[in-house]
């Protein structure tokens, strides 16, 4: 039966994402009203700059005034893709305040506040809904949240950022350097004029953050996350992992540990195996990997990011949003009842590739395994290759934990024989 009052949709934003929702609902009105059981109706988009055209939206909807938009009081769902942290943190909560529920796309602000948030949701009994803030189009958060809810998820590997991923597999696809793939990822517009939130890891550890959370029932804040960016990554890396059978990705990471007792989350390139399927996702496209008791392996890949794809995710948020909103109940809230410990970047146990620049002198090598052995870094493979007095010395690993590790990187970079440490690059996914 098809309620005739229409829900009533405040779009705060009207950029590449709301420009995207505001376009679908519109063009998809029916089919939504049909799938919600209620027309849903555009009541009003707060922007920043009034005067711009945009397309399709009627001119009278465009108010400045977000907040007073929020708190009308008839507005069923606010629908919050203004980005960063703060008009939207506020706006957001008001909005609870008024009886509106919310769907968000804001990755940042999850990550760094999103327990204030959901408490707020949860005083007001509404709903806070986000599948849109990790990895765009990608259903992530529903199948963690709700499909999974049985399971005992261990551990969750994301390719979760497009622009890296983009500029990483053209460095192992070309053999360009980083700084090529770099300007070529811009000119093609997948880079940002400023990339540090992107090839810094902060808009991967973001998500991070949210997923560790919602996989493990613990909150974790972006704090939580250890980040390391790509920019360091290598040609020479590259022909390295290749001759290991490996690629090089930006991942992040988030683990239960072995004994179940607590969790890491943790962002940073690593070489994963050519047969593992994250190492075949391609250009600006994501993938995450989830391994859980019951199910097994798990993957998740599409666009993670763009106007129309991250419109999709907010949509379908919008619709189940609706839904509850008729139904009078409201769907899960934050799960953090498990309240395990993060644990630090030093406890994470991982295996290990080193290159160094040594001596090619005998017994360089015994030196240089004695330091992996009082470290308690067990050696898999070593390989040498010599020249002109000079040599280079790839050390694989078995695994150990990132404080044995970096124990044994200081010791050897005050042997005489070893020159230098040209680079370190954890192995995962194996
Ligand atoms: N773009 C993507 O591919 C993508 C993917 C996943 C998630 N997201 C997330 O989606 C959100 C929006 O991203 P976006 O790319 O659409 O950003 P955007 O293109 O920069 O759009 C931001 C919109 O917010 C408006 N705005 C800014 N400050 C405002 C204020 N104080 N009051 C009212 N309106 C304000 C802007 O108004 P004007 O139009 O007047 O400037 C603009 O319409 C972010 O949280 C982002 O992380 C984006």
């Amino acid at each position: 039966m098809m309620r005739t009052r229409p829900l009533k949709v405040a779009l705060l934003g009207c950029g590449v994402v709301g420009s995207e929702v505001a376009r679908i609902m519109t063009t998809h009105a029916d089919d939504l009203a049909a799938r919600i059981g209620a027309p849903v109706e555009l009541a009003g988009v707060a922007v920043r700059r009034p005067s711009r055209v945009r397309e399709g939206i009627p001119a009278d909807l465009i108010t400045t005034d977000a907040t007073a938009l929020v708190k009308r009081g008839d507005i069923d769902v606010v629908v919050e893709v203004i980005g960063g942290i703060e008009p939207a943190r506020t706006l957001i909560t008001t909005a609870f305040e008024h009886g509106a529920s919310v769907v968000s796309a804001n990755k940042a602000l999850l990550a760094q506040d999103g327990a204030t948030l959901h408490a707020a949701a949860e005083e007001h009994d509404k709903d806070l809904y986000y599948e849109a803030a990790v990895a765009g189009a990608i259903p992530l958060i529903r199948p963690l949240r709700e499909s999974l809810a049985g399971d005992k998820v261990n551990r969750v590997l994301g390719i979760v950022n497009g622009t890296t991923n983009f500029i990483l597999d053209k460095m192992d696809s070309t053999g360009a350097g980083y700084q090529e793939a770099l300007d070529e990822a811009t000119a093609l517009g997948y880079a940002e004029a400023d990339p540090t939130a992107d090839v810094e890891g902060f808009d991967a550890a973001a998500k991070a953050a949210i997923l560790a959370g919602i996989a493990f029932h613990t909150r974790v804040r972006l704090d939580d996350v250890y980040r390391e960016g790509m920019t360091e990554v290598t040609a020479a890396d590259f022909a390295s992992a290749k001759e290991m059978g490996c690629t090089i990705k930006l991942l992040a990471i988030c683990e239960r540990a072995a004994d179940g007792g607590s969790v890491t989350a943790r962002v940073h390139p690593a070489m994963i195996p050519l047969t593992h399927p994250l190492a075949s996702v391609r250009g600006a496209y994501n993938a995450v990997f989830v391994e859980s008791d019951a199910a097994g392996e798990l993957m998740f890949y599409g666009p993670g990011a763009g106007g129309s794809p991250t419109a999709s995710a907010v949509l379908g948020d919008l619709v189940a949003v609706c839904r509850n909103r008729l139904s009078g109940s409201t769907g899960p809230g934050e799960s953090a009842y498990a309240q395990l410990p993060v644990s630090s970047m030093g406890e994470v146990v991982t295996r290990y590739h080193i290159s160094l620049d040594v001596a090619d002198k005998p017994g360089v090598l015994a030196q240089v395994a004695t330091v992996f052995a009082e470290h308690d870094v067990s050696i898999d493979t070593v390989r040498q290759q010599g020249k002109d007095g000079e040599a280079s010395l790839v050390v694989v690993t078995h695994r150990a934990s990132d404080a044995s590790l970096a124990g044994t990187v200081e010791a050897l970079r005050s042997l005489d024989t070893v020159r230098g440490v040209a680079s370190i690059m954890r192995v995962e996914g194996e």
